[in-house]
Protein backbone atom coordinates (compact mmCIF):
# COMPACT_ATOMS: atom_id res chain seq x y z
CA UNK A 1 0.00 0.00 0.00
CA UNK A 2 1.12 3.37 -0.84
CA UNK A 3 2.00 5.35 2.27
CA UNK A 4 -0.45 8.18 2.79
CA UNK A 5 0.89 11.27 2.71
CA UNK A 6 -0.34 13.17 6.46
CA UNK A 7 0.33 16.65 8.32
CA UNK A 8 -0.48 16.82 12.20
CA UNK A 9 -2.31 19.41 13.38
CA UNK A 10 -1.65 19.98 16.96
CA UNK A 11 1.66 19.29 18.05
CA UNK A 12 1.15 19.82 21.95
CA UNK A 13 1.26 17.11 24.61
CA UNK A 14 -0.50 14.08 22.79
CA UNK A 15 0.67 14.90 19.91
CA UNK A 16 4.61 14.74 20.65
CA UNK A 17 4.38 11.88 23.33
CA UNK A 18 1.18 9.54 22.26
CA UNK A 19 0.90 10.11 18.53
CA UNK A 20 3.83 10.80 16.35
CA UNK A 21 5.75 7.84 17.20
CA UNK A 22 2.50 6.18 16.18
CA UNK A 23 4.14 7.28 12.15
CA UNK A 24 6.93 4.22 12.68
CA UNK A 25 4.14 1.67 13.12
CA UNK A 26 1.13 2.76 10.40
CA UNK A 27 1.76 3.33 6.47
CA UNK A 28 2.00 6.99 6.87
CA UNK A 29 4.60 9.41 5.50
CA UNK A 30 4.54 12.85 7.50
CA UNK A 31 5.19 15.72 5.26
CA UNK A 32 3.86 18.88 7.51
CA UNK A 33 3.47 20.29 10.97
CA UNK A 34 1.37 22.95 12.45
CA UNK A 35 1.06 24.34 15.67
CA UNK A 36 0.09 27.85 16.84
CA UNK A 37 2.95 27.93 18.70
CA UNK A 38 5.57 27.38 16.39
CA UNK A 39 8.23 26.22 18.19
CA UNK A 40 6.49 23.57 18.78
CA UNK A 41 6.07 21.96 15.35
CA UNK A 42 9.39 22.82 15.08
CA UNK A 43 10.84 20.88 17.62
CA UNK A 44 8.66 17.62 16.56
CA UNK A 45 9.82 17.92 13.12
CA UNK A 46 13.59 18.28 14.27
CA UNK A 47 12.95 14.90 16.25
CA UNK A 48 11.81 13.22 13.04
CA UNK A 49 13.34 15.27 10.18
CA UNK A 50 10.53 17.32 8.69
CA UNK A 51 10.98 20.32 7.41
CA UNK A 52 7.74 21.82 6.65
CA UNK A 53 6.25 23.74 9.61
CA UNK A 54 3.42 25.81 9.62
CA UNK A 55 1.69 27.77 12.17
CA UNK A 56 -1.34 28.57 10.16
CA UNK A 57 -3.20 25.34 9.72
CA UNK A 58 -4.66 26.53 6.16
CA UNK A 59 -1.37 26.98 4.69
CA UNK A 60 -0.43 23.19 5.90
CA UNK A 61 -4.07 21.99 4.04
CA UNK A 62 -2.84 23.91 0.59
CA UNK A 63 -0.07 21.89 0.06
CA UNK A 64 -1.36 19.31 -2.48
CA UNK A 65 0.92 16.63 -1.47
CA UNK A 66 -1.17 16.10 1.82
CA UNK A 67 -4.37 13.43 1.46
CA UNK A 68 -4.72 13.56 5.14
CA UNK A 69 -4.06 14.94 8.41
CA UNK A 70 -4.20 13.87 12.47
CA UNK A 71 -5.53 16.77 14.50
CA UNK A 72 -4.36 17.00 18.35
CA UNK A 73 -5.91 20.34 19.12
CA UNK A 74 -8.20 21.05 22.07
CA UNK A 75 -11.26 20.10 21.84
CA UNK A 76 -12.98 23.75 21.37
CA UNK A 77 -10.48 24.02 18.13
CA UNK A 78 -11.52 20.88 16.78
CA UNK A 79 -15.07 21.91 14.84
CA UNK A 80 -12.81 24.38 12.77
CA UNK A 81 -10.24 23.18 12.12
CA UNK A 82 -12.04 19.66 10.97
CA UNK A 83 -14.51 21.73 8.92
CA UNK A 84 -11.49 23.38 7.16
CA UNK A 85 -9.84 19.93 5.94
CA UNK A 86 -13.27 18.34 4.73
CA UNK A 87 -13.55 21.70 2.50
CA UNK A 88 -10.06 20.99 1.36
CA UNK A 89 -10.86 17.52 0.93
CA UNK A 90 -8.37 15.66 3.40
CA UNK A 91 -8.85 12.86 5.46
CA UNK A 92 -8.78 13.38 9.02
CA UNK A 93 -8.20 11.47 12.03
CA UNK A 94 -8.89 13.88 14.93
CA UNK A 95 -8.42 12.99 18.55
CA UNK A 96 -11.35 12.10 21.19
CA UNK A 97 -13.60 14.17 21.86
CA UNK A 98 -15.67 14.61 18.83
CA UNK A 99 -15.99 18.26 19.68
CA UNK A 100 -16.65 20.51 22.15
CA UNK A 101 -20.21 19.03 22.51
CA UNK A 102 -22.80 17.09 21.61
CA UNK A 103 -24.44 19.33 18.76
CA UNK A 104 -20.92 19.79 16.93
CA UNK A 105 -20.11 16.03 17.09
CA UNK A 106 -23.35 15.95 15.34
CA UNK A 107 -22.08 18.63 12.69
CA UNK A 108 -18.93 16.90 12.07
CA UNK A 109 -20.92 13.73 11.34
CA UNK A 110 -23.12 15.68 8.61
CA UNK A 111 -20.35 17.37 6.95
CA UNK A 112 -18.51 14.33 6.70
CA UNK A 113 -21.16 12.34 4.77
CA UNK A 114 -21.96 14.71 2.85
CA UNK A 115 -17.85 14.95 1.44
CA UNK A 116 -16.97 10.92 1.29
CA UNK A 117 -13.85 12.02 3.31
CA UNK A 118 -12.91 9.47 6.07
CA UNK A 119 -13.09 11.00 9.74
CA UNK A 120 -12.04 8.55 12.24
CA UNK A 121 -12.20 9.47 15.90
CA UNK A 122 -8.91 8.47 18.47
CA UNK A 123 -10.81 5.72 20.80
CA UNK A 124 -7.85 4.00 21.00
CA UNK A 125 -9.37 1.38 23.07
CA UNK A 126 -11.37 -0.10 20.28
CA UNK A 127 -7.56 -0.67 19.32
CA UNK A 128 -6.62 -2.34 22.39
CA UNK A 129 -5.80 -6.27 21.55
CA UNK A 130 -7.47 -7.53 24.87
CA UNK A 131 -11.05 -5.30 24.02
CA UNK A 132 -11.04 -6.56 20.22
CA UNK A 133 -10.66 -10.06 21.83
CA UNK A 134 -13.26 -9.39 24.43
CA UNK A 135 -15.25 -8.22 21.64
CA UNK A 136 -15.00 -11.05 19.25
CA UNK A 137 -15.88 -13.54 22.22
CA UNK A 138 -18.88 -11.66 23.21
CA UNK A 139 -19.83 -11.67 18.74
CA UNK A 140 -18.87 -15.18 18.42
CA UNK A 141 -21.14 -16.09 21.66
CA UNK A 142 -18.30 -17.12 23.42
CA UNK A 143 -20.59 -15.94 27.14
CA UNK A 144 -24.05 -17.12 25.73
CA UNK A 145 -26.30 -14.78 25.75
CA UNK A 146 -24.99 -12.06 27.64
CA UNK A 147 -26.40 -10.53 30.56
CA UNK A 148 -24.46 -7.87 32.81
CA UNK A 149 -21.46 -5.63 32.01
CA UNK A 150 -19.45 -4.02 34.83
CA UNK A 151 -17.05 -0.95 33.73
CA UNK A 152 -14.49 0.56 35.66
CA UNK A 153 -12.32 4.00 34.80
CA UNK A 154 -11.21 5.85 37.67
CA UNK A 155 -8.14 7.90 37.39
CA UNK A 156 -6.75 10.80 39.48
CA UNK A 157 -7.23 14.40 39.09
CA UNK A 158 -8.44 15.52 35.80
CA UNK A 159 -7.84 19.30 34.64
CA UNK A 160 -10.08 20.92 36.56
CA UNK A 161 -14.08 20.62 34.65
CA UNK A 162 -17.18 22.93 36.09
CA UNK A 163 -20.00 21.57 35.94
CA UNK A 164 -18.65 17.99 34.76
CA UNK A 165 -19.19 18.18 31.03
CA UNK A 166 -15.58 18.90 30.37
CA UNK A 167 -14.69 15.33 32.39
CA UNK A 168 -17.23 13.49 30.52
CA UNK A 169 -16.50 14.79 27.12
CA UNK A 170 -13.23 14.24 27.82
CA UNK A 171 -12.28 11.74 30.02
CA UNK A 172 -14.95 9.53 31.01
CA UNK A 173 -15.87 9.24 27.23
CA UNK A 174 -13.30 6.13 26.54
CA UNK A 175 -15.01 4.46 29.06
CA UNK A 176 -18.76 5.08 26.99
CA UNK A 177 -17.37 4.67 23.66
CA UNK A 178 -15.96 1.33 25.10
CA UNK A 179 -19.26 -0.07 26.62
CA UNK A 180 -21.08 0.89 23.24
CA UNK A 181 -18.30 -0.66 21.74
CA UNK A 182 -18.73 -4.45 23.61
CA UNK A 183 -21.91 -4.33 23.90
CA UNK A 184 -24.17 -2.10 21.39
CA UNK A 185 -26.33 1.16 22.39
CA UNK A 186 -27.37 1.72 25.88
CA UNK A 187 -31.52 2.15 25.26
CA UNK A 188 -31.92 3.78 29.03
CA UNK A 189 -29.43 5.12 31.67
CA UNK A 190 -29.80 6.38 35.46
CA UNK A 191 -26.33 8.67 36.67
CA UNK A 192 -25.74 9.71 39.66
CA UNK A 193 -22.70 12.62 40.29
CA UNK A 194 -20.78 13.20 43.35
CA UNK A 195 -18.18 16.12 42.87
CA UNK A 196 -16.61 16.00 46.51
CA UNK A 197 -12.98 18.16 46.72
CA UNK A 198 -13.91 19.49 43.29
CA UNK A 199 -12.88 16.29 41.77
CA UNK A 200 -15.58 14.26 39.54
CA UNK A 201 -17.45 10.41 39.77
CA UNK A 202 -20.36 9.04 38.10
CA UNK A 203 -22.18 6.19 38.55
CA UNK A 204 -24.06 5.03 35.83
CA UNK A 205 -26.91 2.08 35.83
CA UNK A 206 -27.64 0.81 32.30
CA UNK A 207 -30.06 -0.88 29.96
CA UNK A 208 -28.61 -2.10 26.82
CA UNK A 209 -31.30 -2.47 23.71
CA UNK A 210 -30.19 -5.77 23.49
CA UNK A 211 -31.83 -6.37 27.03
CA UNK A 212 -28.24 -6.86 29.39
CA UNK A 213 -27.63 -4.29 32.16
CA UNK A 214 -24.51 -3.36 33.38
CA UNK A 215 -23.29 -0.80 35.75
CA UNK A 216 -20.56 1.89 34.77
CA UNK A 217 -17.88 4.12 36.81
CA UNK A 218 -16.08 6.38 36.02
CA UNK A 219 -14.31 9.37 38.21
CA UNK A 220 -11.34 10.84 39.16
CA UNK A 221 -11.21 10.17 42.89
CA UNK A 222 -8.62 7.32 42.37
CA UNK A 223 -5.08 7.44 41.15
CA UNK A 224 -3.63 7.68 37.94
CA UNK A 225 -0.90 4.94 38.92
CA UNK A 226 -2.13 2.51 40.18
CA UNK A 227 -4.68 -0.35 38.05
CA UNK A 228 -7.63 2.28 37.19
CA UNK A 229 -9.24 0.09 34.77
CA UNK A 230 -11.74 -3.20 34.77
CA UNK A 231 -14.61 -4.15 32.63
CA UNK A 232 -16.93 -7.62 32.91
CA UNK A 233 -18.92 -9.03 30.95
CA UNK A 234 -21.12 -12.33 32.24
CA UNK A 235 -23.18 -14.01 29.70
CA UNK A 236 -24.67 -18.07 30.58
CA UNK A 237 -21.97 -19.99 32.08
CA UNK A 238 -19.52 -17.94 31.29
CA UNK A 239 -17.54 -14.52 32.11
CA UNK A 240 -14.99 -12.64 31.50
CA UNK A 241 -12.57 -9.84 32.65
CA UNK A 242 -10.46 -7.15 32.02
CA UNK A 243 -7.57 -5.71 33.86
CA UNK A 244 -6.07 -2.77 33.00
CA UNK A 245 -6.53 -3.27 29.53
CA UNK A 246 -4.16 -6.07 29.40
CA UNK A 247 -4.99 -8.74 31.34
CA UNK A 248 -7.96 -10.59 30.12
CA UNK A 249 -9.14 -13.68 31.74
CA UNK A 250 -12.00 -15.85 30.86
CA UNK A 251 -13.65 -17.16 33.47
CA UNK A 252 -16.59 -20.02 33.87
CA UNK A 253 -19.68 -19.55 35.68
CA UNK A 254 -19.97 -22.05 38.67
CA UNK A 255 -23.33 -22.66 39.79
CA UNK A 256 -24.85 -22.53 42.67
CA UNK A 257 -24.81 -25.90 45.10
CA UNK A 258 -21.66 -27.29 42.88
CA UNK A 259 -19.13 -26.34 45.19
CA UNK A 260 -16.61 -27.55 46.65
CA UNK A 261 -15.65 -27.53 43.25
CA UNK A 262 -15.75 -30.51 41.10
CA UNK A 263 -15.17 -31.10 37.41
CA UNK A 264 -14.45 -27.62 37.23
CA UNK A 265 -12.80 -25.94 34.09
CA UNK A 266 -10.37 -23.85 34.39
CA UNK A 267 -9.64 -19.99 33.95
CA UNK A 268 -7.89 -19.23 30.70
CA UNK A 269 -6.21 -16.05 30.87
CA UNK A 270 -4.55 -14.01 27.91
CA UNK A 271 -1.94 -11.42 28.66
CA UNK A 272 0.61 -10.04 26.12
CA UNK A 273 4.25 -10.58 26.31
CA UNK A 274 6.56 -7.38 27.13
CA UNK A 275 9.81 -9.31 26.43
CA UNK A 276 10.06 -8.58 22.55
CA UNK A 277 10.78 -4.53 21.61
CA UNK A 278 8.54 -2.87 19.84
CA UNK A 279 6.35 0.60 21.86
CA UNK A 280 4.50 -1.95 23.97
CA UNK A 281 1.91 0.66 25.34
CA UNK A 282 1.05 2.59 21.84
CA UNK A 283 0.41 -1.25 20.83
CA UNK A 284 -1.39 -2.30 23.40
CA UNK A 285 -3.47 0.57 24.05
CA UNK A 286 -4.23 0.69 20.71
CA UNK A 287 -3.05 4.03 19.58
CA UNK A 288 -0.52 2.74 16.63
CA UNK A 289 -3.11 0.22 15.39
CA UNK A 290 -5.70 3.00 15.07
CA UNK A 291 -3.49 5.35 13.45
CA UNK A 292 -3.01 1.91 10.89
CA UNK A 293 -6.64 1.25 10.58
CA UNK A 294 -7.14 5.37 9.55
CA UNK A 295 -4.38 4.85 6.78
CA UNK A 296 -6.13 1.66 5.60
CA UNK A 297 -9.45 3.39 5.55
CA UNK A 298 -8.18 6.31 3.43
CA UNK A 299 -7.28 3.90 0.62
CA UNK A 300 -10.58 2.33 1.20
CA UNK A 301 -10.81 -0.30 3.60
CA UNK A 302 -12.52 0.47 6.14
CA UNK A 303 -12.20 -1.51 9.50
CA UNK A 304 -15.72 -3.05 11.17
CA UNK A 305 -15.97 -1.41 14.59
CA UNK A 306 -13.43 1.48 14.16
CA UNK A 307 -14.70 4.69 15.24
CA UNK A 308 -15.78 6.79 12.40
CA UNK A 309 -17.20 9.62 13.38
CA UNK A 310 -20.80 8.89 11.62
CA UNK A 311 -20.62 6.22 14.70
CA UNK A 312 -18.63 8.07 16.93
CA UNK A 313 -20.83 11.08 17.60
CA UNK A 314 -23.54 8.59 19.69
CA UNK A 315 -20.56 8.32 22.43
CA UNK A 316 -20.96 12.03 23.24
CA UNK A 317 -24.79 11.68 22.94
CA UNK A 318 -24.49 8.87 25.59
CA UNK A 319 -22.10 11.40 27.61
CA UNK A 320 -24.67 13.95 26.92
CA UNK A 321 -27.38 11.66 28.78
CA UNK A 322 -24.78 11.17 31.63
CA UNK A 323 -25.11 14.54 32.43
CA UNK A 324 -28.16 15.39 32.81
CA UNK A 325 -29.73 12.11 34.03
CA UNK A 326 -29.18 13.66 37.58
CA UNK A 327 -31.06 10.58 39.12
CA UNK A 328 -33.61 10.11 36.71
CA UNK A 329 -33.95 7.59 33.86
CA UNK A 330 -33.12 8.67 30.13
CA UNK A 331 -32.63 7.38 27.18
CA UNK A 332 -30.21 8.32 24.91
CA UNK A 333 -31.46 8.43 21.88
CA UNK A 334 -33.63 11.67 22.74
CA UNK A 335 -30.77 13.57 23.50
N1 LIG B 1 -6.64 9.17 23.40
C1 LIG B 1 -5.93 9.57 24.42
O1 LIG B 1 -5.50 8.77 25.22
C2 LIG B 1 -5.63 11.04 24.61
C3 LIG B 1 -4.71 11.40 25.60
C4 LIG B 1 -4.45 12.76 25.77
C5 LIG B 1 -5.08 13.71 24.98
N2 LIG B 1 -5.97 13.30 24.03
C6 LIG B 1 -6.67 14.31 23.23
O2 LIG B 1 -5.75 14.98 22.38
C7 LIG B 1 -6.13 16.35 22.19
C8 LIG B 1 -4.94 17.25 22.50
O3 LIG B 1 -4.65 17.14 23.86
P1 LIG B 1 -3.22 17.65 24.44
O4 LIG B 1 -3.18 17.21 25.84
O5 LIG B 1 -2.12 17.27 23.54
O6 LIG B 1 -3.42 19.24 24.38
P2 LIG B 1 -2.28 20.35 24.29
O7 LIG B 1 -2.91 21.61 24.78
O8 LIG B 1 -1.01 19.86 24.92
O9 LIG B 1 -2.00 20.47 22.73
C9 LIG B 1 -2.89 21.08 21.83
C10 LIG B 1 -2.03 21.82 20.81
O10 LIG B 1 -2.88 22.27 19.75
C11 LIG B 1 -2.40 23.54 19.32
N3 LIG B 1 -3.46 24.19 18.55
C12 LIG B 1 -4.66 24.64 18.98
N4 LIG B 1 -5.38 25.14 17.93
C13 LIG B 1 -4.62 24.96 16.82
C14 LIG B 1 -4.80 25.27 15.44
N5 LIG B 1 -5.90 25.84 14.97
N6 LIG B 1 -3.79 24.97 14.59
C15 LIG B 1 -2.65 24.38 15.03
N7 LIG B 1 -2.43 24.08 16.34
C16 LIG B 1 -3.40 24.36 17.21
C17 LIG B 1 -1.99 24.22 20.61
O11 LIG B 1 -1.11 25.30 20.38
C18 LIG B 1 -1.35 23.07 21.38
O12 LIG B 1 0.04 22.99 21.14
C19 LIG B 1 -7.34 16.57 23.10
O13 LIG B 1 -8.52 16.53 22.35
C20 LIG B 1 -7.29 15.41 24.09
O14 LIG B 1 -8.56 15.01 24.55
C21 LIG B 1 -6.23 12.00 23.82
Amino acid sequence: MDPVRIGFIGCGRHASLNRLPCVFYAPVELVGLCDLVEERARNLGLKIGCGHVYTDHQRLLADDRLEAVVVAVRPEAFLRVVRDALAAGKHVFMEKPPGDTLEESREMASLTEKSGLVVQVGFNKRFAPAYRRARAIVREGGLGEVSHYSGKFSTGRFPPSPGGWQFLREQAIHQLDLVRYLMGEVAELTALRNSAGGLETYDALLRFASGAIGVLTSGEHYSWNKPNERVEIAGQGRWLAIDDVIHLTEHPAIPLGTEPVSGDEPSLLWEPTFAMPGARSLLLQGYAYELAAFAEAVRGQRQEGASYIEDAWKSMQLARAVHESNGRTVRPADF
